[in-house]
């Protein structure tokens, strides 16, 4: 721009960031986006070669924006565009905002390729954009052939274009590209391509990469490090697009099935946390190898990795010793986030590639819970958000605008159907969904593989062939609500013997009884233990809830997030009736699917979500439960179904719940005695 824009010059409004402003005609969109801060990818700065920079002229009048934008008021289409579409994808009615110039009021569309589609977020109420600005930039500069009158090296004279063409000042390069820069760029003529990364504003830019020529491919990863599975997002940079999505079960299971047996493995063996690290990291670079190979993208072209994980898988991945993660005070080597190389990890990706681990909240709630913190964005709202990660530690945290608050509950392994005496992982012949008839006492169900009720036709022959095998963890739940409903299991959670007389599916076992739920090759029943495992886990994670609104100060939560895959499979009105959670309206219960793996992708797209989660994880009030008093009397008082002290009127409103009655066990166990053994649960659990 020559001279500074006046009232008399084009407005231009970029969507979807809403920025604006007067610009004089025959300025190229790309300048005015730059000069606005809004970030529209170039690789060839400018020069109309690498049909990165398309944006869309929108047509029509925008009252309230009182534009009336129209293609006629961008300069015509010229050669050098026409030269480039002929080369490159440039998609119908975009324009190279390097080559069309402003010569009217404008609303200009930058093309948000970055959706976050429903694939990827299993259930997510709505689609989401992820504006772009990557750490990682692809600089294309033509090189001053070498001059003797002027002994400036190969090297000096690319930092000097990269600065005249691209404005990037005061470049660090990396070490092992020093020998290679010659050849590069003679086998280029002289026109090079150079990623450049800079996290944040204030570090130096550094150069991780060259290529000869124009280099149009550059990619990141976004992995979220499960204790049983690995999810990684594989993502251009240039676009946004996710071209792949992938998961792999982490290897290191072999050394522990949750995460304290694995923290116990590095205890009692030292010399197997190398052989952990390792396995790890093998088996990211061998998930990334394979969401290559699916794309048919390079490895190589990988130039960024973001991760998250829970703390000790955070731990683990970066060569850290989780010791001190087993016991209290749950020190973290690390809470902050962490900037590191893919060489220095051993990721078989671009060796200049660089790498960036979300921070952890605490000790207890990693890197994981900040990425979904970073998804849901309670922080982002007025709103009281409850959100939650179900494993075998639940990460909760609760808050909007004005303060968020953290803990993490020792749910234990019931709700993944471990403990669980028919309880399996989901796989196809799993019992997924249950209704029991309050009247007959009989059950109907579906199981994975196949769409029927178990009282439909067609079902029989689909049984057969893929078996009935067990409960799956998130039926779990359903089939101990619907005992509930249907009055088989009474508050307190005792199956009651008294339903024998009337129903052959209502068994003694020894003191106590079970429900029959399925009775063929295999018998499925749910037993007495197995309500009180359930009850036990869910006792857990409701008091740590609990623990977290009284901190809040608030008796309900406005709307509530249930993260990761066990919540994407449950139905929230049977968590609300067990009592897992707190009373809230049920169309503010939502499942987010893999929001850590999101935060990641957010994080790997732009640079401000780094910096906001970064913000928002020092903020975030970090709760320990087993330093609450009052945890143990929330847990014991949520051991009751749904619960003994909490009223859930809005979940009354759409599901006739039982009147209170408590109910003795064959035993003749008493109220008061449960009490007590429920007290010694409470405080193993705690222990
Ligand atoms: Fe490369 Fe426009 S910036 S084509």
């Amino acid at each position: 721009m020559n001279r500074p824009p006046d009232l008399t010059d084009p407005l231009v409004l970029f969507m979807p960031s809403g920025k604006r402003g007067r610009f004089p005609r025959g300025t190229p969109i790309l300048d005015a986006a730059r000069e606005l801060g809004v970030y529209v990818e170039s690789v060839c700065g400018g020069r109309a070669t690498c049909g990165r920079c398309q944006v869309v002229v929108q047509e029509g009048a925008f009252a309230k924006h009182k534009i009336v934008s129209s293609s006629d008021h961008v300069s015509p289409i010229g050669p050098k565009e026409m030269r480039c579409a002929e080369k490159r994808r440039v998609l119908e009615g975009r324009r190279l905002s390097c080559a069309a110039t402003i010569e009217g009021d404008l609303v200009i569309d930058v093309p948000q390729d970055s959706v976050v589609n429903a694939q990827i977020v299993r259930k997510a109420a709505v689609d989401r954009l992820i504006e772009r600005d990557p750490a990682v930039q692809l600089c294309y500069v033509e090189v001053d052939q070498p001059d003797m009158h002027k002994p400036l090296g190969d090297l000096d004279r690319l930092k000097a274009m990269l600065e005249k063409d691209w404005g990037w000042q005061d470049l660090l390069v990396e070490q092992h590209l020093l020998s290679k820069v010659q050849g590069i760029l003679r086998k280029g003529n002289w026109g090079v391509t150079a990623a450049i990364h800079q996290d944040m504003e204030t570090a130096r830019p550094t150069i991780i990469d060259l290529w000869p020529g124009l280099h149009n491919e550059a990619y990141g990863i976004a992995c979220d490090i499960g204790s049983t599975t690995i999810a990684m997002h594989l993502v251009s940079l240039l676009s946004g697009r996710v071209v792949a999505t992938s998961g792999a079960a982490n290897p290191q299971i072999r050394f522990g099935e949750d995460l304290m047996s694995r923290v116990s493995y590095v205890m009692l063996h030292p010399e197997g946390r190398g052989a952990m690290t390792k396995a790890v990291r093998d088996a990211i670079s061998d998930l990334a190898r394979r969401v290559c190979e699916e794309s048919g993208v390079d490895p190589d072209d990988i130039l960024d990795a973001v991760f998250v994980g829970n703390p000790i898988m955070h731990h683990l991945f970066l060569g850290i010793d989780p010791t001190e993660l087993g016991q209290a005070p749950f020190a973290l080597a690390v809470s902050g986030a962490v900037h590191s190389w893919a060489s220095e990890i051993g990721l078989k990706i671009n060796y200049g590639a660089r790498v960036y681990v979300l921070p952890c909240i605490a000790g207890h709630v990693g890197a994981d819970a900040a990425g979904a913190t970073l998804s849901e964005g309670p922080h982002r709202q007025d709103r009281m958000m409850l959100l939650v990660d179900v494993g075998t530690n639940a990460e909760i945290v609760l808050g909007n605008s004005e303060r968020v608050v953290a803990a993490s509950s020792p749910t234990g392994p019931a709700f993944e159907g471990a403990e669980i005496s028919s309880g399996q992982r989901a796989a196809p012949g799993a019992i997924e969904r249950v209704r029991i008839d309050p009247v007959t006492l009989e059950p109907r169900f579906k199981i994975i593989g196949s769409e029927r009720w178990s009282d439909e036709e067609g079902f029989a022959e689909e049984a057969d062939k893929l078996g009935i095998t067990g409960i799956c963890g998130s039926a779990i739940i359903e089939v101990v609500a619907q005992m509930y409903l249907a009055g088989i299991v009474s508050e307190d959670g005792v199956i009651d013997g008294t339903l024998a007389t009337r129903s052959p599916r209502i068994e003694q076992t020894g003191r106590t009884y079970s429900y029959l739920l399925h009775d063929g090759a295999q018998r499925i029943l749910v037993t007495q233990n197995d309500v009180r495992a359930i009850q036990l886990a869910k006792a857990a994670l409701y008091a740590g809830i609990k623990l977290l609104m009284e901190k809040q100060g608030v008796d309900h939560v406005d709307t509530i997030c249930f993260a990761g895959a066990f919540g994407s499979y449950i139905d929230p009105k049977y968590a609300m009736v067990l009592g897992l959670i707190p009373d809230c309206d049920l169309n503010e219960v939502k499942a987010v699917g893999n929001a850590a793996g999101t935060g990641a992708l957010m994080a790997l797209l732009n640079r401000d979500h780094r910096r906001e989660i970064e913000r928002t994880v020092r903020r975030i009030n970090k709760i320990e439960t087993a330093l609450e008093s009052k945890f143990q009397q929330h847990f014991v008082d949520a051991m009751a179904i749904p619960n003994k002290v909490d009223a859930f009127p809005k979940l009354s409103e759409v599901v006739d719940l039982p009147a209170r009655k408590t109910t003795e066990t064959a035993d003749g166990l008493a109220a008061p005695r449960r009490r007590s053994r429920e007290e010694r649960m409470a405080r193993r659990n705690r222990a």
